[in-house]
């Protein structure tokens, strides 16, 4: 929904782009969307306006003042964003923050962690929806 928002977190080529274009996909982006590793942002038309950002190469976080982050963080739309740590400050305050780390080789531990009650309540049902899963398949 507008206002959904994804922090994710973790090492060089944990997943999180990975990640991101799972949730796009689940947002109905058709396609496969790019990495956004040389572009600060991408904008995709699911059933609602998609925002993939990605903000390594930021090196301060009032850097994103100047792409306008307020726009895609507090707009008509959800978002997305790698490597969130960078612009810890600036996050919104509600939010769903994925932090994804390496566990062996081919292995990933995946941590969520709900910032107030909106995404508390995705986080719940995105727990049941995991649990359903895992208890239906054998
Ligand atoms: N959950 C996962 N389990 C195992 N391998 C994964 C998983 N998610 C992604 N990978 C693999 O890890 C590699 C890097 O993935 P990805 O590009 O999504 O990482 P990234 O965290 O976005 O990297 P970057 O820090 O460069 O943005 C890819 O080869 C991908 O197939
Ligand atoms: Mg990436």
């Amino acid at each position: 929904l507008p206002g959904d928002f994804i922090a994710l977190t973790g090492p060089l080529g944990a997943g999180k782009t990975c990640f991101a274009r799972g949730v796009l996909k689940g947002a109905g982006v058709p396609g496969y969307p790019a990495s956004p590793s040389f572009t600060i942002v991408f904008e995709y038309e699911g059933r609602i306006p998609v925002y993939h950002m990605d903000v390594y190469r930021l090196h301060d976080p009032s850097e994103l003042l100047h792409i306008g982050y307020d726009e895609y963080f507090y707009g008509d739309g959800a978002c997305i964003v790698e490597w969130a740590d960078q612009v810890l400050p600036c996050l919104p305050k509600d939010r769903l923050c994925v932090d994804i780390r390496y566990a062996g080789e081919h292995g990933r531990i995946l941590t969520f962690l709900a910032f107030g009650a909106r995404h508390a309540r995705i986080l719940k049902l995105l727990g049941k929806e995991v649990e359903e899963y895992f208890s239906s398949g054998d």
